[in-house]
């Protein structure tokens, strides 16, 4: 996570962010560890469904404090497959209720539902989204030299949040984004690529413990579909922070394929120096609790500087825990 010591120039576009919805990254982060989402869309869901009643209405916030024990006694915690199982079953039932929808507008954007989002609670506050999201197509313009004419790759896409940046700052370009969550890739077909033609989102079937249990087995000669130095610019915001690093290694050995001699790829991932080369859920680190596999994937500097050297990529710019949840950047060309 930033700190105050940190140099001003470092801070990453989240980072301000956080500053201007008034929250501190590490406040982020350990309300993030003690208020999971499915917390958020429990309480959202039974408080919706006393709606009716003026006595529920004037008491929600009582109700929610009563209703905490219920969802505490629930014996969710180290086991994410009853998490998603529970996710589910709150999505759909409240994807049921009459109104309900899985988009906002906001500021002339459709935006994912603030439930449905990633990265954090601090992204469920439609002005904090957007301006993460055109802050990170600002960093494509300043740090990647990304102009109308350049071909982007965005993995793990998620719901779009480069793609609504991307169409408010920067307007129409070549942009495919991929993800293995399903839903996702349909939110942003429906929401984006049928009204702008030139982003297209493809799903890809590859096993992700955290989103993509029922995946294909991620295999050594696994390729993108995309033909051989086809784009400039890959970027993976939160990425590689949630994958093996065994997968990380295969994408890594594809994007040499895909991308153009001059081209760059930006990640974000968590990374330290004098701790075991890679971690996944380290103790103490970050987070107070961790919800679920992969929730941190943490390297070793030089170790992770080494796999990318194997693989013959040069890193231009590093910037430690300049991202959300405490995440460092990562900028390289080819060698
Ligand atoms: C924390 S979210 C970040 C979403 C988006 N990049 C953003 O910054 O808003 C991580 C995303 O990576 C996707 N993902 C995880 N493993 C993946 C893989 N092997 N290939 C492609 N996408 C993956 C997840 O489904 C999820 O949408």
């Amino acid at each position: 996570m930033a700190t105050d010591e940190e140099p001003a120039q470092h801070r990453p576009a989240a980072s301000v962010c956080l500053e201007q919805v008034g929250l501190r990254p590490w406040q982020a982060a350990t309300s993030y560890a003690t208020e999971p989402v499915e917390w958020h869309v429990f309480k959202q869901f039974v408080l919706r469904l006393l709606g009716a009643s003026r006595l529920a209405q004037a008491h929600a916030r009582w109700l929610g404090f009563a209703l905490q024990p219920a969802w505490w006694l629930y014996p969710t915690p180290q086991s994410h497959r009853r998490d998603t199982l529970v996710k589910r079953l709150l999505r759909a039932a409240r994807r049921a209720l009459p109104g309900s929808k899985n988009h906002v507008l906001f500021s002339g954007s459709i935006l994912p539902a603030p439930t449905d989002r990633f990265c954090g609670p601090e992204f469920r506050q439609d002005s904090f989204y957007l301006q993460s999201a055109e802050a990170e197509a600002r960093r494509l313009v300043t740090q990647l030299s990304c102009d109308r004419d350049t071909r982007i790759l965005d993995i793990g896409c998620g719901q779009g949040r480069l793609p609504i940046g991307i169409l408010r700052v920067i307007g129409e370009l070549s942009y495919i984004g991929i993800d293995v969550d399903r839903r996702s890739i349909e939110w942003c077909r429906k929401h984006i690529e049928r009204k702008h033609p030139s982003f297209q989102f493809r799903l890809i079937d590859v096993v992700n413990e955290r989103y993509n249990r029922k995946g294909a087995v991620l295999e050594r000669e696994f390729r993108f579909g995309l033909p051989n130095k086809s784009i400039d610019i890959i970027y993976l915001y939160s990425v590689f922070s949630h994958m093996r690093e065994e997968h990380m290694r295969i994408y890594l050995s594809d994007f040499m394929r895909i991308l153009a001699d001059t081209g760059r790829v930006f990640f974000t991932t968590f990374v330290e120096e004098g701790v075991p080369e890679v971690s996944i859920n380290p103790d103490n680190y970050v987070l107070d609790r961790y919800s679920g596999p992969l929730h941190v994937v943490r390297y070793e500097k030089d170790y992770l500087f080494s796999i990318l050297d194997g693989t013959g990529f040069a890193v231009g710019n590093f910037s430690h825990r300049t991202e959300a949840d405490g995440q460092s950047a990562i900028y390289l060309s080819k060698k």
